[in-house]
């Protein structure tokens, strides 16, 4: 059962209650769910409201200009009093509650994970500060941070700013001065994502961490390979211009996906053998070279054949 409010003109707050009023699973900060909205369409939001809130489910949803459907229903269709079918959240922006210290970057929309982990690390009694970028200031996310006084620095412009640039955040200052053990989390357009990694590739002594909202570095369809389906045994060949996912749904097979270009972690599967082509932005090096487990909408493979856990 979903309660709608407009935050903003572009944001819509959703606030989803379970439609048997039983207790919802329980999450970490950093969390999201998929929606599954209609025709087949899943889209995947974080969650805002507290981890230790279990009534209820709150996410923002910004309606993109290039809408590829998701957020668009949401703003022009969807209605409160409306029953939507969620899953459970997955977490792949986890927050490392035994840091020292955490500093939270956000960007626009990219602030709603953000708000979730600031109110986890606040109940945990940790020391934090946020930096929230956006054009215009969101006046619900605003109210829910503004609480934690100093912790929060606001950077959004004002009719007395004539400089866009007086808004930004400067992330290489941020982080050069961070001290060792602080964790520094990272989510907003791509431009900030950038500037982040920049600052955070020279620097091994950070513990830096980032959420992609889409993959600015497109998805590459490029060459053939075969998967061996384990449970069934029967192989398919999966030939260029189509994504594994692609091939199961043309083949009518059913798997779990959203974002179809590797940000979310919905289609992750397990990999039994071969060598995947990783192309996704979730996981890290180190699980990447692991080969155990790939993104089947965007990787593709190294080796002639992979057998995955399908
Ligand atoms: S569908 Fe989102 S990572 Fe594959």
């Amino acid at each position: 059962m979903s309660a709608i409010s407009q935050e903003t003109t572009d944001i819509n707050l959703l606030e989803l209650h379970p439609a048997d009023r039983t207790v919802l699973p329980s999450f970490s900060a950093g969390s999201h769910i998929d929606l599954h909205l209609r025709d087949g369409l899943v889209r995947s939001y974080s969650l805002i409201n507290s981890s230790s809130e279990t009534h209820r489910y709150v996410i923002g949803v910004k309606k993109e200009q290039n809408s590829r459907g998701g957020s668009r229903y949401i703003h022009e269709e969807l209605r409160s009093g409306d029953e939507i079918t969620i899953d459970a959240p997955r977490n792949t922006f986890a927050l490392n509650e035994e840091a020292s210290s955490s500093i939270l970057i956000a960007g626009g929309i990219g602030i709603t994970p953000l708000i979730s982990m600031a109110q986890r690390l606040e109940e945990l009694g940790k020391p934090w500060q946020l930096h929230y970028a956006a054009h215009s200031s969101p006046t619900s996310f605003v109210s829910q941070l503004a609480r934690f006084g100093s912790k929060v620095r606001f950077y959004f412009p004002t009719e007395f700013q004539r400089e866009p640039c007086s808004t930004r955040i400067d992330i290489d200052s941020i982080v050069a001065n961070a001290c060792r053990e602080a964790h520094i989390y990272c989510c907003g357009p791509e431009r900030m994502l950038t500037a982040f990694t920049a600052a955070t590739a020279e620097r091994s002594h950070v513990h830096g961490h980032i959420e992609h909202f889409a993959n600015a570095l497109g998805v590459d369809k490029e060459g053939e390979f075969e998967v061996v389906l384990a449970k069934s045994g029967r192989t398919i060949a999966v030939h260029s211009g189509k994504s594994i996912l692609d091939t199961l749904l043309e083949l009518g097979m059913d798997a779990p996906y959203s974002c179809m270009e590797g940000v979310c972690s919905s289609c992750e599967t397990r990999v039994l053998s071969g060598i995947p082509d990783h192309r996704d932005l979730i996981l890290s090096s180190e699980e990447h070279a692991a080969n155990d487990r790939m993104m089947i909408c965007c990787s593709r493979s190294k080796s002639p054949t992979l057998v995955l856990e399908l």
